[in-house]
């Protein structure tokens, strides 16, 4: 287990990789087995009688204050878990933001309530709970512990669970409980699609013991226990098996059932739903031969529930001591009361069984979230100016709940969009964040009377629907950008950026611009001498501009130094793991920023991933050092790592525009779709990235993993290689298995498939396939029918080789481009890709072709000295890296 991270869990049981368990920060007031005091536990664990642990939920809220119930007031069976509750006085949304989810991922989600008159009113309240913008019930009852269900799969990398106050009392909860469950499990669940549990029943079991649950259900479902007087009881001691991964009564639970009493009659199930007939309900039942029947005795019968014959119509035999489940074909709805029956047939010598059954009610997803990519833009917002308080859930949906200085656009068809922002006079600080850049249809954007620093980014002048931008009364400083004021002359914006003591030009001397450019070019110009001394790259004026403000602030600093940080340090720079920015198959990476405002990547690795993790592990540690070393323009910077109490985190560069596969999918109505000269840059930057893996570093690094989702663009949309050298760091087998279960099964050269004999050619062959991204704009697998997918390569390379390439060109050009660009770049891919390793060309010879090509391209701005440090065999080195320098400048 992690400490101080106990929601990553190496999996105990081969079924659940992560296992997710909050409860309220945890208050042991009797003090018996741990030494916490009451009222300060946020960081706690405990472990219930069946061996679950449950973590403390401070990481995931951080509104709503901790009460004890009275000890008396708690039922025995939920001692711990109800001893406690998180109540939400203020505000009128509050809301847990669960980062450690996956997107497209089923998961189980229960939530506990009970009252237990923790606030002396004697008044119970009700109010209302949403997951993520929907209306998931209304809490009420909850004098006695109230319990309630969900499956869901999740939309995004993040859930979040809202209490809504309805006027009727302080909402509050006890605990929730998160588990991922089998893809196959619960087929009807879906994005639009979740389903509430209203019953479930292990038939036949003799009320002895409580609930039948975890460890015999894996996923801790609580399997309750009914009678009816209609029914008689059988059971084995043989145990059922479960063929398939797709419903897993526990074999305790298959091991008994009902019959009629009466063999001859036919049996019922019957439930009501008391409250509202509009429920549409799904059933499952479950269903195992548990008597030894005689070779010439048969059990066959019919099912029926509500109007609906199940099982396709057709009679149905239970398998002996094997599992089958049965659904209903359609939604049950419409009444207050339902029976399933189940009847004999004429062949039949046996009365009809039950072993189990499940009904739940279905839950749609009606209400559209906010444009993705708004939510992650004010997220990235929220974290970088640690905005607290009513920032919670999602910004504009409900409509009556979005966030306070925002205002939405709710178009019809599309999801909700934010449309004006006012951070005026909230205590900002800091630059402005890139991510306002991701606001594509803000219109009105007020950050006046802060403590904004730094200069005035380009990207605010290309927001398309701007048209007021107000950052006056802050502490900006450099040149207000040209579009900014061109835009402002033109009149399509209202810009306001009086009263900043540092900024150089204003609204009024546009047309100044000349003479207050070219001082300030001139000492870029002698600073870029020096600069070129040691290697550097000549660039465009705005990004001359850049640079000349790293290097006057940062001159003289030892440029690389191996960092090694602690534990509260690596919380601190992620406010607590607040953010969560990415997953793979080592750990999940969480946005971090320095004590300088540098902004990082923090990867947290699970721990079962690294190789011998608990030998003092200096070989981690080693193996960091070296990668540390490691410096090219076009890979990934580390910044440090933190080993400590069996945590360990990598801390990287922070790529502001995400990865090169996100980027490639978009399919937004607003074209963020990467130029074709874009592409060829960012091919020949990871081209250059390989290149200096496996020819400068001694001994050569195969990356092993070269994919999309690796290759990271910063705010330039510059593309850098990351996760480089991992196979140094973790197990054989764990990235094997990782790469498979991912999926990145496109990308994994044949030969090296075939002959396990692993080179740089490997590398190579995964690089043909992210051109073949780069040109088609598809992922490494592409789906041809519903049930169909094929390689990327054996879809695209036939038509590049003897076809017509425009068919497999990225639509997204739509025809705007110089066709043999493309066959260029097409043919290296294929020669990337040659079957076998022999046939394919060096990253170095890619790169001269490349490079070759690019260079006629008028297109582009050569730039292409690489800035090179040192490689494992040499001592550390200077680079030129902003983010090392600007580190070693504190
Ligand atoms: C933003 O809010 C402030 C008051 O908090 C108000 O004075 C200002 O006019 C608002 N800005 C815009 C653009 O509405
Ligand atoms: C702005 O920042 C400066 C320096 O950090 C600080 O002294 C000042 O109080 C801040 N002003 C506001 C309004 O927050």
């Amino acid at each position: 287990m992690l400490p101080g991270k106990p929601y990553l869990f190496p999996a105990k049981e081969a079924f659940s990789p992560v296992k997710v368990v909050l409860s309220p920060a945890f208050n042991d007031c009797a003090g018996k087995k741990r030494r916490v005091n009451c009222g300060i536990a946020e960081d706690s664990t405990y472990t219930d009688t069946t061996d679950i642990t449950y973590s403390s939920d401070a990481k995931y809220i951080n509104t709503g204050v901790n009460r004890n119930l009275p000890e008396s007031s708690i039922p025995d069976r939920l001692q711990r878990l109800c001893s406690n509750l998180r109540s939400f006085p203020n505000g009128s949304r509050n809301c847990y933001n669960l980062s450690v989810i996956s997107k497209g991922t089923k998961y189980l989600l229960r939530a506990y309530f009970l009252y237990g008159d923790y606030d002396n009113l004697n008044k119970p309240p009700q109010f209302d709970i949403y997951i993520g913008v929907n209306l998931w019930m209304n809490v009420k009852d909850v004098t006695q512990p109230f319990v309630r269900e969900l499956m869901l799969m999740a939309k995004m990398n993040y859930l979040s669970i809202c209490l809504v106050n309805t006027g009727q009392g302080t909402p509050f909860i006890s605990a929730i409980e998160l588990r991922p469950l089998h893809d196959a499990m619960y087929l009807p669940v879906n994005e639009t699609y979740s389903l509430m549990r209203w019953d479930q029943y292990d038939l036949g079991r003799i009320a002895d013991g409580g609930d039948v649950r975890y460890p015999d259900d894996p996923f801790d479902m609580r399997w309750k226990f009914i009678e009816n007087e209609t029914w008689s009881f059988i059971n084995t001691s043989n145990k059922v098996t479960n063929p398939t991964a797709a419903f897993q009564p526990p074999s305790v639970v298959m091991m008994t059932a009902i019959k009629p009493v009466n063999d001859s009659d036919d049996l019922y199930y019957t439930w009501q739903v008391d409250r509202d007939p509009s429920f549409q309900l799904h059933v499952y039942m479950h269903f195992a031969e548990i008597e030894l029947l005689d070779s010439n005795a048969t059990r066959e019968f019919t099912i029926y529930c509500g109007n609906y014959s199940c099982n396709g119509g057709k009679p149905f035999r239970p398998k002996y001591l094997v599992t089958t489940t049965i659904q209903i074909p359609q939604p049950l709805t419409g009444q207050i009361e339902y029976t399933c029956s189940f009847k004999r047939t004429p062949n039949s010598n046996h009365p009809p069984i039950l072993n189990a059954i499940e009904v739940f009610a279905i839950r749609h997803y009606n209400a559209t979230p906010t444009r993705d990519q708004d939510v992650e833009a004010i997220l990235d917002i929220k974290s970088a100016y640690q905005v607290k308080g009513k920032w919670m859930g999602d910004p504009c949906v409900p409509k009556n709940y979005s966030w306070d200085g925002l205002t939405c656009d709710y178009p019809l068809k599309d999801a909700p969009t934010i449309l004006s922002m006012n951070l005026s006079s909230t205590g900002l600080n800091g630059e402005i964040a890139a991510s306002f850049a991701n606001l594509k249809y803000i219109r009105s954007l007020d950050l006046s009377r802060n403590n904004l620093t730094g200069p005035i980014p380009n990207f605010l002048g290309d927001l398309p629907s701007l048209s007021l931008l107000n950052l006056s009364g802050n502490q900006l400083n450099g040149l207000v950008p040209s579009n900014l004021l061109e835009k402002s002359k033109k009149g399509s914006l209202k810009l306001s950026i009086d009263n900043n003591p540092n900024l150089i030009g204003s609204v009024n001397d546009v047309k100044k611009g000349r003479k207050i450019i070219a001082p300030v070019l001139a000492s870029v110009i002698s600073t870029l001498v020096l600069l070129t001394i040691v290697g550097f790259v000549h660039r465009k004026f705005t990004q001359r501009r850049q640079r000349a403000s790293i290097v006057k602030t940062k001159s003289g600093s030892m440029l690389y130094e191996h960092r090694r940080f602690t534990y509260a340090q690596v919380v601190s720079m992620t406010n607590n793991f607040e953010r969560s920015i990415g997953k793979g198959g080592f750990g999940t990476v969480y946005h971090g920023q320095m004590t300088n405002n540098t902004q990082v990547a923090v990867k947290m690795l699970y721990l079962r991933s690294i190789k011998a993790p608990c030998q003092g592990s200096n070989e981690f540690e080693n193996e960091v050092q070296l990668l540390m070393r490691v410096h090219h323009r076009n890979l990934v910077s580390f910044i440090g790592y933190c080993q400590e109490d069996g945590n360990m985190a990598l801390i990287y560069e922070y790529m502001a525009q995400g990865n090169l596969g996100s980027h490639l999918s978009v399919t937004d109505k607003y074209s963020n779709a990467l130029s074709w000269d874009r592409r060829l840059r960012i091919a020949l930057d990871v081209a250059q990235g390989l290149e200096y893996l496996h020819d400068d570093c001694k001994p050569a690094i195969i990356h092993r993993d070269v994919k999309t989702a690796n290759i990271l663009l910063n705010e330039r949309l510059e593309a850098k290689i990351g996760d480089f050298g991992l196979s140094r760091v973790f197990n054989d087998e764990f990235t094997h298995v990782s790469t498979a279960v991912k999926g990145t099964f496109g990308y994994l050269d044949p030969e090296y498939c075939n002959s396990n004999n692993l080179t740089e050619k490997s590398d190579v062959y995964s690089f043909g396939v992210v051109l073949l991204q780069l040109i088609t704009g598809k992922s490494a697998i592409v789906r041809i029918t519903n049930s169909e997918q094929i390689s990327l390569i054996d879809w695209a390379i036939p038509m590049v080789v003897g076809g017509d390439i425009r068919d497999v060109i990225d639509p997204k050009f739509e025809g705007n481009y110089d066709i043999k660009s493309f066959q260029k770049v097409a043919e290296i891919a294929r020669a990337c890709t040659s079957p076998k390793s022999i046939d394919r060309p060096h990253m170095r010879d890619v790169v001269v072709e490349l490079k070759e090509y690019i260079g006629n391209e008028k297109a582009l701005e050569s730039e292409s000295v690489p800035e090179n440090g040192g490689c494992m065999n040499s001592g550390p080195v200077q680079t030129t890296s902003e983010i090392l320098s600007s580190l070693s400048a504190r």
